[in-house]
């Protein structure tokens, strides 16, 4: 078999690993014979760090803590990688976070600064710090987490969608930066996600509408062309695509992975 679509031997780091989209990514890029650096804040990171190194033996998969809002501790986890394996392949900035906010004119500016902080330059240093290693190489994939949040303005979500729109544009422009370099830079955009994260927001849509729980994920899945919620190892398939020869000339994409809820 040529190495046309595998991703095998590669090394990826995967921030907001400890569990929804992220953990679900890194389980199947370990699959496939990815090593994986997984990233998080959570105290679970060990633990979930563990179980998909349990379940492949054949990879080699770390748990490594930083909080993404932070520089340098992004760049240590860089570093890290680096020092481990020699090279990184396939950066993944997924971690992220959702807080209401209300609309503009009530906004906490602490609240801006946090989901900011924690969304736009969380990415923004993972892809700094990715984008230095993957210069020196010639060769790597960068892969930042966007929204339909991101592409069209919703009430209540100015901040969450600013940071994903910021997401956007950073990608486009880093793509264009790293394109002289072979490095392809790309947005995905999840949709619905089988997540902590989307649970929440069901529970508050439930009680605002006076429903269940279970009602209203039925009627969320009634929208979804596929009838069913993303997960991560949808992401992961579009990564690996990425990551391999056959979707080296993909670039600059704001690519939707959404079981067809919207075509923005
Ligand atoms: N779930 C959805 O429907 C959906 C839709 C569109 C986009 N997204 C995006 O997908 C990504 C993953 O979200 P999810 O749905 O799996 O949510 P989640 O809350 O289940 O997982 C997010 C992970 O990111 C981690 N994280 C949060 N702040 C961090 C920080 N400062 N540093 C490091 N890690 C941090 C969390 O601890 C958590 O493990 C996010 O960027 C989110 O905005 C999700």
């Amino acid at each position: 078999m040529s190495d046309f679509r595998s991703v095998k031997g590669k090394v990826a780091i995967v921030t907001g690993a400890a569990r929804g989209i992220g953990f679900g990514a890194a389980e199947t890029l370990a699959s496939e014979g990815v090593h994986v650096v997984m990233s998080d804040i959570l105290p679970i990171l060990d633990e979930s760090c563990k179980k998909i190194q349990d379940a492949f033996p054949d990879v080699q998969v770390y748990a490594k803590s930083a909080d993404v809002s932070d520089e340098m501790a992004v760049k240590a986890l860089v570093d890290f990688t680096v020092e481990k394996f020699g090279k990184l392949d396939i950066m993944f900035n997924n971690a992220g976070m959702h807080m209401d906010t209300g609309a503009v004119w009530e906004t906490d500016m602490a609240k801006v600064d946090k989901i900011l902080g924690v969304n736009l330059k969380g990415a923004f240093h993972g892809c700094k710090y990715a984008a230095q290693q993957m210069i020196k190489q010639k060769s790597g994939t960068i892969v930042n987490t966007g929204s339909f949040f991101g592409k069209v303005g919703h009430a209540l979500s100015a901040t969450y969608g600013a940071s994903k729109g910021g997401i956007h544009t950073m990608t486009q422009s880093l793509a264009l930066e790293l394109a002289p370099y072979n490095v392809n830079v790309n947005a995905i955009c999840p949709g619905l996600a089988a997540s902590e994260m989307h649970w929440a927001f069901v529970e508050e849509d439930a009680k605002a509408r006076g429903i269940t729980f279970e009602e209203m994920k039925q009627l969320e899945l009634e929208e979804i062309p596929l009838s069913r919620y993303g997960y991560g190892s949808d992401m992961a398939g579009v990564i690996m695509w990425l990551a391999s020869k056959s979707g080296e000339y993909v670039t600059g994409q704001l690519i939707n992975v959404n079981g067809g809820l919207d075509f923005t």
